[in-house]
């Protein structure tokens, strides 16, 4: 394809350095796309003969067709997709393929390419997430009012609902969808036209072929549209963050599958054997998606730092764009279907959390409370007088509701029996109706949002 000032073929190493068709090959449909968009527009704009543009539009179809039925060879010789894409067109119709490539280069080929891949790759994520949004919600609104300890430093901290807390990753699932949906509108700019990085000469109709796939309109500076990969980077971004939000939650899941805590018991279909200990059901589906989120982390990382020092306009460092990116969206897609999966498969042990609730004192904040509310006593005075009464419940190895109110009443003589109305975990949850709160009525108001939202 460029060897006319050369008199030797390439060393048998440059071949495999510089070739990306193993990768690479996995954006034929873009690139067909791409071709097919081109060449319209080339005959529309009479740069080349209506006969050849038919002719090229015909061979192109089918060498999709031969993709399609038979894979995508890997030629080390044709380096890369384009490459080989244009040699398949010139055997199925000969010398007029030459003319595709008129008012074009690689660079501007390869990245029209690869926004074509990253916009459809992140309508996929957009779709799985929507799928994990809708699990979490149905296994909040049967769990609006069960009764958890919510942690800080993971010791018990308040009682919280599992409703609020599966809703609490419903909000970080929002946000991904935003960060997406943000990344998608700002990447769908057209960079076909800018050629190798100055534009080129012929009567090109950029705004034809941007809108021909799909783009908003065409990008506005040659120089900046062969040489950015933000989109790119745009997307590992984001995929990082929402992997980071499923890793959250998939050490959650092996944490509370713990004996220890004993909060779900994860479905048959989402767990494994050990191959010597009989009685093991492992949590790896959900220790997998936690590794998988450094191993996108890594990619995001990686392809930062490909790009940090290149100068304008293409380098071939850019062609180790696509790997990461591949990679990154392959451990995404499987940590959003199984994290789905599993919050679908689930069962929760609501008697299990609500022990453990009712275990750490965790009311304490409602006698501190109360003591504000109906004792007129400044809160840091009530924390201490409250520090006494969990102090003398551990001590006579009761819960704070356990205590007689004469003990209470040693401990401060504004404490009356009111008290005990606010000490008991479902009392303190359905008190906190404050906007946000984890009230069951709040977790019910804000999953009905939701829904009105992801409808
Ligand atoms: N395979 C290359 C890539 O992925 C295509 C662009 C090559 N352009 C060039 N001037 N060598 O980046």
């Amino acid at each position: 394809m460029w060897g006319g000032r050369f008199a030797e073929g390439p060393a048998a190493v440059m071949r495999e350095i510089n070739a990306s068709l193993p990768f690479d090959k996995r954006m034929w449909r873009e690139d067909v796309a791409g071709s097919r968009a081109h060449v319209a527009m080339l005959g529309a704009a009479g740069i080349v003969s209506p006969a050849d543009a038919d002719a090229i539009a015909a061979g192109l179809e089918q060498v999709a067709a031969g993709y399609q039925a038979d894979g995508v060879p890997d030629d080390l010789s044709l380096e890369d997709i384009h490459m080989l894409t244009e040699a398949r067109l010139a055997e199925a119709i000969g010398p007029a393929a030459g003319r595709l490539h008129t008012a074009r280069s690689r660079n501007d080929q390869v990245a029209t390419d690869f926004r074509l891949w990253v916009r459809a790759a992140i309508d996929q994520v957009l779709a799985a997430l929507t799928a994990f949004q809708q699990a979490l919600l149905a296994r909040a609104e049967e769990h609006a009012a069960s009764v958890m300890p919510g942690f800080t430093h993971l010791q018990s901290a308040q009682p919280v609902t599992l409703g609020h807390h599966l809703m609490a990753y419903y909000e970080m699932a929002a946000r991904d969808v935003s960060r997406f949906a943000d990344a998608r509108a700002r990447m769908n700019r057209c960079p076909l036209g800018s050629a190798a990085l100055a534009g080129t000469g012929f009567p090109i109709d950029r705004d034809a072929t941007a809108a021909a796939l799909g783009f908003d309109g065409p990008t506005r500076n040659s120089l900046d549209a062969v040489s950015d990969r933000d989109f790119a980077l745009d997307y590992l971004q984001a995929a990082t963050q929402c992997s980071l939000h499923l890793s959250r939650l998939a050490e959650e899941f092996v944490l509370w599958a713990s004996q220890p805590f004993g909060f779900v018991a994860l479905s048959d279909q989402w767990s494994t054997g050990s191959s010597i200990m009989p009685q093991k059901r492992n949590p790896d589906a959900a220790e997998l998606v936690r590794g998988h989120a450094g191993r996108i982390t890594g990619c995001l990382v990686s392809l930062t730092v490909t790009m940090k020092g290149l100068p304008l306009a293409y380098s071939k460092d850019m062609q180790d764009d696509k790997p990461p990116v591949f990679e990154a969206h392959d451990l995404l897609a499987l940590s959003l279907a199984a994290m789905t999966g599993m919050v679908e498969s689930a069962t929760f042990r609501p008697d299990r959390m609500r022990a453990l609730a009712e275990s750490g004192f965790s009311t304490a904040t409602d006698l501190a409370d109360w003591l504000v509310r109906e004792g007129g006593v400044p809160f840091r005075e009530a924390h201490h007088i409250t520090g006494r009464a969990v102090a003398r419940a551990e001590a006579e190895g009761v819960r704070l509701d356990q205590l007689p109110l004469a003990d209470l009443r040693a401990i401060d003589p504004r404490i009356d029996d009111r008290v005990y109305d606010v000490l008991s975990v479902d009392a303190s949850v359905a008190s906190r109706t404050s906007f946000g709160g984890t009230a069951p009525a709040n977790v019910r108001a804000a999953i009905a949002a939701a829904r009105g939202e992801t409808a």
